[in-house]
């Protein structure tokens, strides 16, 4: 009964329980200088998934931040064992190694070791914040722009014309990549480029009586992932798009007019879509004289 009292208080911030409960413990003081009313956004930690880590009270501060003795004796004169700033910034492996101590098996950070992330020394604290009561990574839009505040060049690829609907909040970069790492190219959730496009655009993966090569290798052939100055996310424009693999000799991107010679045929929206125009399955077809993927 006690036990859940000082519970529900430690989850309400309870100042007196809760300073109660941290000079009871043999442990550290980190309570007596960090006071829950005189550093509200730290003991914020107290309303978030680490409220009672070890049991709670200041145990909860050293799981994170190491056993502290010289700090807590001292205060401001030395540095807590491991630091995420601002003032005594641990080295970065130290940081992640203090939240990996638990989280190594938690799905997906199995691989956070060797990533690109891990590797440019980002620390898990660059996208985590433990002192909030929600935890902003853990929120698609919040954590997008995180993702942005680094990722310049994505950051004006997603306001091009023709875009995923990322700053729409329609996609977020987390729904295509996981930022602790996969075995996959560029973070990819799928283990291919195609099978991360097939999880939305689930049409497109066929079996098809008539498939075009590029479409069932990659995709990114010839759409690119974040936005394009071009049409449906499209790498190149017609007929150029086509004409970087056929030959532009063999037939014209336009309907030939009535003495044989391209062009014959006035009508914008026509010339518009080019050979696209013809070949409108360019994703494949399963009619049964689609070989030619008109139809
Ligand atoms: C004797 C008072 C005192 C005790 C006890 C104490 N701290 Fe501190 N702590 C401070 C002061 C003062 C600062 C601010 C230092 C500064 O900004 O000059 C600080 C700063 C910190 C920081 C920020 C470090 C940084 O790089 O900016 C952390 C983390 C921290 N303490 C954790 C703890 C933990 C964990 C405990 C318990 C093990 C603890 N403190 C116990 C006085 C104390
Ligand atoms: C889950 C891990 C975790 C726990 C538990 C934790 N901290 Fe922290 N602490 C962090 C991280 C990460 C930061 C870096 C800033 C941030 O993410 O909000 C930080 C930052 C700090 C700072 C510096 C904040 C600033 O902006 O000046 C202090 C002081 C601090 N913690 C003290 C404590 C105390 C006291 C406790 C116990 C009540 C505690 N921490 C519990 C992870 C933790
Ligand atoms: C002493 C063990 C321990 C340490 C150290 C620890 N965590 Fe946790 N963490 C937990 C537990 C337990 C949970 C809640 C259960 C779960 O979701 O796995 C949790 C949950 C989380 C969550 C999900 C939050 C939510 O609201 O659902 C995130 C994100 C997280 N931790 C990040 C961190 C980061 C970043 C660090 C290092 C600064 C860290 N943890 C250090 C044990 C720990
Ligand atoms: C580049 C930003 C970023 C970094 C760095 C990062 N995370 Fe995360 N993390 C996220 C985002 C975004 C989510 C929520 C979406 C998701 O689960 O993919 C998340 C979710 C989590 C969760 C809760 C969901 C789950 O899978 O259980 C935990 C725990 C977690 N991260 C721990 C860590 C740890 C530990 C580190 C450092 C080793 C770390 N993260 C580094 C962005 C990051
Ligand atoms: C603190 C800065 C920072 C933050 C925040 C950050 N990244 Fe990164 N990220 C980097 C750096 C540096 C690299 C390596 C250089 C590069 O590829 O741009 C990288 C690489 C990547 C890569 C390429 C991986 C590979 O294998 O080539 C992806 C994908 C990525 N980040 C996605 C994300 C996502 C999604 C988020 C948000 C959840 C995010 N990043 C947040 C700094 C950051
Ligand atoms: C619809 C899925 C999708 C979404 C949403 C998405 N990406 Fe990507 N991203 C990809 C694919 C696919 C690649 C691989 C491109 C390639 O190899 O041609 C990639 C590559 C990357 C790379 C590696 C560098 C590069 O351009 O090759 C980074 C960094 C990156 N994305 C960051 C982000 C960020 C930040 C967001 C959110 C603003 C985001 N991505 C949203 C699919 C996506
Ligand atoms: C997380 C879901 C998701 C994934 C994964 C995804 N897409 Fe999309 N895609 C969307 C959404 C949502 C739209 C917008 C649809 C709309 O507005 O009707 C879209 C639109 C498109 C468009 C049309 C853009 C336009 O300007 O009309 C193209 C082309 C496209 N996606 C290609 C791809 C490719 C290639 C991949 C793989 C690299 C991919 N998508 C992965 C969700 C996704
Ligand atoms: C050979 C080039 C090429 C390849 C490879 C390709 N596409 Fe396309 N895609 C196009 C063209 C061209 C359009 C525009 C069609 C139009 O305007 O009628 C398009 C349009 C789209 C659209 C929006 C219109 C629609 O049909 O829904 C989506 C979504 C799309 N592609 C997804 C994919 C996916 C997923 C892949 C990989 C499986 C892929 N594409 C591979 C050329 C390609
Ligand atoms: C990356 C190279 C590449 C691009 C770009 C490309 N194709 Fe293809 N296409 C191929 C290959 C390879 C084949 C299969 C050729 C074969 O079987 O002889 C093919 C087959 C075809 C066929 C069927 C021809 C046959 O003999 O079966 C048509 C029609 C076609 N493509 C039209 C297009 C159009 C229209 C575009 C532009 C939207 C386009 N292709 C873009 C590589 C490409
Ligand atoms: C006016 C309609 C039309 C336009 C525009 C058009 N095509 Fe065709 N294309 C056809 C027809 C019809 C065939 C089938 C001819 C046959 O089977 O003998 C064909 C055949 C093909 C083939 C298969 C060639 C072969 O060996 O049989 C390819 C590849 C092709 N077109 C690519 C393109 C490309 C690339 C463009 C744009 C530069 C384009 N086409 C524009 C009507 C068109």
């Amino acid at each position: 009964m006690l036990k859940t009292v000082v519970q529900l208080a430690v989850l309400l911030g309870c100042t007196v329980f809760v300073n109660s409960l941290a000079t009871a413990q043999d442990g550290p003081g980190c309570l007596d200088c960090h006071a829950i009313d005189d550093e509200p956004h730290i003991s914020e930690v107290f309303q978030g998934a680490h409220a009672n880590l070890n049991g709670g009270g200041a145990a909860v501060c050293t799981s994170c931040h190491g056993a502290s003795e010289a700090h807590d004796r001292r205060g401001r004169k030395n540095p807590p064992d491991i630091s995420f700033g601002p003032k005594w910034l641990s080295d970065p492996a130290l940081q992640n190694a203090s939240c990996l101590a638990c989280h190594d098996k938690t799905a997906g950070k199995m691989l956070w070791l060797g990533s690109a992330h891990e590797q440019e020394n980002i620390v898990c604290a660059d996208c985590h914040s433990s002192h909030e009561r929600r935890d902003p990574a853990l929120d698609p839009q919040l954590s997008n722009d995180q993702c942005l505040a680094c990722h310049i060049q994505q950051k004006a690829q997603i306001r091009l014309p023709s875009r995923h609907p990322i700053a729409e909040g329609k996609t977020a970069c987390v729904d295509c990549h996981n930022p602790h790492g996969t075995t996959t190219e560029a973070d990819l959730h799928q283990v291919t480029l195609n099978d991360n496009c097939y999880s939305c655009h689930e049409e497109k993966r066929g079996p098809l009586l008539w498939e075009h090569e590029p479409v069932t290798e990659d995709c990114s052939t010839c759409h690119r992932p974040h936005g394009s100055v071009n049409d449906r996310l499209l790498t190149v424009r017609g007929p150029a798009l086509c004409q970087q693999c056929h030959s532009a000799a063999f037939h014209p991107s336009v309907p030939y007019g009535a003495q044989g010679l391209p062009g014959g045929n006035s009508n914008r929206n026509l010339l518009g879509k080019n050979c696209l125009n013809c070949h409108s399955q360019v994703h494949g077809s399963n009619h049964p004289s689609g070989a030619r993927l008109t139809r």
